[in-house]
């Protein structure tokens, strides 16, 4: 087999460990690698690396993608997928393997429909959004780099007796939000998933202060509330005037960046061979995942639509740490 690989979508910490273990595991079979440079794109301008067992030394623990990845307007598009199939095929290339999250596998997915190339994704996404596994690659590393973060901004806020408000990444999905509010016991958490009651919100931080609590964080989805934690800060500070002396710290890409976890480079890895497996069985068109029954393969057209979402009883678990009542009950 003749295999190509690439990375699409946000890059994801852990997105090298998978890259590693997909060419020593197809190595191991004595299938050749091409890895494609830059996501998608990298397909029409003819980015292609052939892959050896060294090329993927020393890529373990390191963060970002290698080959590189992003988003390619030309491949949501029938025209550019023909392109794009038309171009592997000429190369030679038998099966396409892709680390991303759901845009790319709506892509490959889409591929497989009109062309019948043999495909397998592998969910890389800080979001933990993507379809057939829980979690995804790069989620455990930016819950934990957002975690250490808060613990820092904890400190200033409990010496200065300060509200921050503080904005994680997630324009659809409240998963990192959530997981973060509960590892950093922030005092509440703002998710796109659920409506904000902003008065019981306001309500809430005020009385924690008359109480007597020196620092409050409150954690936001990026895409929760218009305008981010901005946004939540100046709708919070025109109800109770008290609290409009707050501090914003946006976390943005450094979640996306780093050394990713213990638990993603195993993720990754398992991931990678796995993925090889599934073509090795003719599994594909497929997605591979981990969830509670251990390491599995999903057909690819129901991997696109769904993805783990956040439960009420992820928010319920925050709020009541945070002694607040639960405003989905
Ligand atoms: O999908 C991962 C993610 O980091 C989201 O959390 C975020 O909303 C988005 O990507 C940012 O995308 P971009 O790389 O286009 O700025």
């Amino acid at each position: 087999m003749n295999l190509a690989l690439l990375c699409s979508g946000g890059d994801a910490p852990g997105m090298n460990a998978a890259v590693r273990a997909v060419v020593r595991a197809a190595l191991a079979r004595k299938w050749t690698v091409q890895a494609v440079h830059g996501g998608y794109s990298g397909i029409f301008n003819q980015e292609f690396e052939p892959m050896h067992d060294r090329s993927v030394s020393r890529i373990l623990h390191q963060g970002g993608t290698v080959i590189g990845t992003g988003r390619c307007p030309e491949f949501r598009d029938p025209e550019g997928r023909a392109r794009a199939a038309a171009i592997l095929t000429k190369r030679d290339v038998d099966a396409l393997v892709v680390v991303g999250g759901n845009g790319s596998y709506a892509g490959l997915s889409a591929l497989h429909e009109e062309t019948g190339f043999r495909c397998v994704g592998i969910p890389g996404s800080i979001d933990n959004d993507v379809g057939g596994t829980d979690p995804s690659i790069g989620f455990d590393t930016a819950v934990n780099t957002a975690i250490q973060a808060i613990d820092r901004i904890r400190d200033t806020a409990f010496s200065y007796q300060r509200l921050f408000y503080v904005e994680v990444m997630g324009r659809h999905s409240g998963q990192i939000a959530a997981s973060v509010a509960v590892g950093s016991g922030a005092e509440a958490v703002v998710v796109p998933e659920f409506p904000v009651d902003l008065d019981g919100l306001s309500d809430h931080i005020g009385r924690g202060y008359k109480a007597g609590k020196r620092s409050a964080i409150v954690i936001v989805a990026e895409g929760a509330v218009d305008g981010g934690a901005r946004g939540l800060a100046d709708a919070v500070a025109t109800r109770e005037p008290e609290l409009s002396e707050a501090r914003i710290v946006v976390l943005g890409y450094i979640q996306r960046g780093g050394s990713p976890s213990a638990a993603d480079r195993l993720l990754a890895s398992h991931l990678g061979v796995r993925a090889i497996e599934a073509l090795a069985d003719g599994e594909d068109p497929c997605v591979v995942g981990n969830a509670c029954d251990g390491y599995m393969s999903t057909p690819l057209g129901n991997a696109v639509t769904g993805g783990p979402t956040l439960s009420r009883g992820d928010i319920r678990l925050a709020n009541l740490l945070a002694g607040l009542p639960d405003p989905v009950s």
